[in-house]
């Protein structure tokens, strides 16, 4: 059964390429490598054994898309490909709304076009803004988003339902997946996250420290209202986020209704703060991150972590992996990607 993931060579996208493998569907990736990098293929075939078929496109033309559809008989799709840099976006917003919403907007067209019934689409727990209540729901009010990225990901989400509620004699099955934040690795260290200049995400940015390729990570505020002063997340293992796509995947295929649209938080339910989550690090890996205490970034909310119990309850999926194992996949591979030829 084939899966179609746009944005599959990215850091999600290709867990979830593995991850849909190593379930049994065969996944296809449509990636244009403006963010990602051919390197992850070469991961992704040692860890599977096979080559993915893989297309270098943007799914922004409805031409191409279909052309693949056309070949490959689709059964569903994963949609990952969109631009995600909170301070980018604010620069660049017509970029932002034309790349993330102008190709779901394609990609929506062909899927109906095409008869495709089954999508999961990227969407994250900024909607949420600085919640009132911890941990959040899939209730908790979706507040203004304070980035252009982040009202990518809700007008996204408007697309996607007043789409499905206007089909009246069409199939269109849609989950939004409310990640919270991904860390880690793939645990062979073949594929990981490979974020492009300096990164803009805390444990890109600790293992970059760690490995002395960068100088010391700054803690953005120490002021805020929390037991430690730092903000707190909800860090989740990338590979138990892939395998949350196969699940809610899953879910689709086997409800015959014609029209779903619903929203699943994807989180551990646990909050971990910056400094925590440093130390952490340094204890199961053994080292010392260097750092200094700097001034809070615009935009961060204080505290945000996930209730989790609807994806249990409704795809028979929880996280498995701690974030120890987070950090320690997440070493593992920043050792392998600077190594020296
Ligand atoms: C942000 C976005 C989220 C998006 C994700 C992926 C918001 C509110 N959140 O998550 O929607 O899906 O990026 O790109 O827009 N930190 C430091 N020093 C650093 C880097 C980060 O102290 O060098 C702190 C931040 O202040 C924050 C925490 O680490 O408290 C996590 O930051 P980050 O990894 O950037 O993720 P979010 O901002 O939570």
């Amino acid at each position: 059964m084939k899966v179609l993931v746009t944005g599959g060579a990215g850091f999600i996208g290709s867990h979830t390429v593995v991850a849909l493998y190593e379930a049994g569907f065969e996944p296809i990736i449509v990636d244009d490598f403006s963010n990602s990098d051919p390197q992850i293929i070469e991961g992704i075939t040692a860890i599977i054994g096979k080559k993915p078929t893989v297309y270098q496109e943007n799914c922004h033309s409805m031409d191409v898309l279909k052309s693949i559809f056309e070949k490959e008989q689709i059964e569903g799709v994963i949609h990952f490909a969109a631009f995600k840099a909170v301070g980018e976006s604010m620069q660049k917003p017509l970029e932002y709304y034309d790349n993330n919403l102008g190709s779901l907007i394609v990609l929506l067209k062909c899927m109906l076009e095409c008869g495709v019934k089954n999508l999961i689409f990227s969407s994250s727990c900024t909607v949420y803004g600085e919640p009132d209540a911890l941990p959040v729901t899939e209730q908790t009010p979706v507040k203004p988003a304070n980035s252009v990225y982040g009202n990518t990901q809700q007008i996204g989400e408007e697309i996607l339902s007043d789409t499905v509620r206007s089909l009246e004699h069409q199939s269109l099955k849609v989950l939004s997946l409310r990640y919270f934040n991904p860390v880690g690795a793939h645990p062979s260290a073949l594929i990981g996250e490979l974020p492009r200049g300096v990164p803009n995400n805390l444990v890109p940015f600790m293992t970059q420290a760690a490995a002395g390729i960068r100088g010391a990570l700054t803690i953005f505020g120490d002021d805020y209202p929390t037991p430690d002063g730092t903000c707190i997340r909800d860090y989740i293992h990338v590979m138990d986020l892939a395998e949350a796509h196969v699940a809610g995947f899953r879910y689709l295929m086997s409800h015959e209704s014609p029209a779903i649209y619903d929203v699943v938080n994807v989180g551990t339910g646990s909050g971990v703060s910056v400094l925590e989550l440093l130390q952490s690090f340094e204890r199961i890996n053994g080292l010392p991150v260097p750092y200094k205490i700097g001034p809070r970034r615009e935009g961060d909310v204080v505290a945000v972590y996930a209730d989790a119990s609807k994806a249990e309850k409704m795809l028979c999926w929880k996280a498995l992996r701690s974030i120890e194992d987070g950090l320690r996949d997440a070493w593992n591979w920043q050792k392998n990607t600077s190594k020296p030829e």
